[in-house]
């Protein structure tokens, strides 16, 4: 992250869900502000993305982790869940159109000069702001989450679900880890639905350039990819922290749940989206 200027990965993946409503029509996630927030006409953004067509991996991969998010949400929201921790929120737009979001208390959390972009963003689109919406700006580098999200009224007692998507690639190992150390130690249970990537080097070759060129795309971007984590150490890792559920997904598993027509040519590695709780039952 530049520190003074709004995430451009977080406009890259705004985009991405805007142009998922045009090409393949919000078949996987339908979100009828994708495109009014980012402030750019639908067609234009999805004809730019037709002519990146190396780009279609990144966009369905982004609408099946915002889908698996907001399913898992709706399900904890049925179980008592009645608080919604969005971590590095970028564009995400569900405060403003979730199905359920009246029945939550809502903490938009980011960095300070992304948010900033965000709200300005919504007010020049005359989006309006639910009651029970907070804004945190926090930079998780230099704050815990405990400091910034007591600063605001979050209260720990309270079931709560956290999503966490697009974020934790950009992180350092430390950042990350204390995150999920809070996220477990909450009294009143919580979940949290993050992404993240298996290592480079067990990557087959052909995924391999294909994630590289990406990675060079970020990182000249300002926002480089720091961390990777193998499956077999990341979950026993969640486990010793106290989560008692994980719901791993990785390509094979997300193409064949929400793009079932690539699910015999999806790779074996790549990116995941895992969901993790602790006593979800609360
Ligand atoms: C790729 S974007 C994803 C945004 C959004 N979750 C989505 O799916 O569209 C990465 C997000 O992480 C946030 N981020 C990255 N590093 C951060 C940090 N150190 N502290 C707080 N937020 C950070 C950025 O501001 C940005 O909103």
């Amino acid at each position: 992250m530049q520190p003074r200027e709004p995430s451009r990965t977080a406009l890259a993946a705004a985009r991405h869900r805007a142009a998922h409503q045009v090409l393949e029509g919000g078949r996987i996630f339908t979100d009828p502000l994708a495109s009014l927030i980012l402030g750019e006409m639908a067609e234009e953004v999805a004809r730019d993305a037709q002519q990146h067509t190396s780009r279609r991996p990144m966009r369905i991969f982004i609408a099946a982790r915002t889908r698996f998010a907001e399913d898992s949400l709706a399900a904890a929201v049925d179980r008592g869940t009645r608080q919604l921790v969005v971590l590095g929120a970028g564009l995400d737009t569900y405060a403003y159109r979730g199905a359920c979001r009246e029945s939550l208390r809502i903490f938009e959390v980011d960095h300070p000069a992304t948010q900033a972009w965000k709200r300005r963003r919504l007010a020049d689109a005359a989006i309006p702001l639910p009651v029970g919406l907070t804004f945190a700006p926090i930079d998780f580098e230099r704050v815990t989450l405990t400091e910034g999200l007591k600063a605001v009224g979050f209260q720990p007692n309270v079931p709560t679900f956290f999503t966490w998507l697009g974020v934790v690639p950009y992180l350092t190992d430390g950042a990350i880890w204390s995150t999920l150390t809070f996220i477990a130690k909450l009294p009143g249970g919580a979940q949290v639905v993050f992404d993240y990537a298996d290592p480079l080097e067990t990557l087959t070759t052909e995924s391999r350039a294909r994630h590289e060129k990406r990675a060079a795309r970020v990182t000249q971007l300002g926002e480089a990819w720091l961390t990777y984590f193998e499956a077999a150490t990341l979950h026993p890792k969640l486990r010793e922290l106290g989560f008692t559920e994980i719901e791993d997904l990785g390509p094979r598993q997300i193409a064949a749940r929400y793009f079932p027509s690539r699910a015999t040519i999806a790779p074996e590695r790549g990116g995941h989206i895992l969901r993790t709780a602790v006593n979800p039952n609360r």
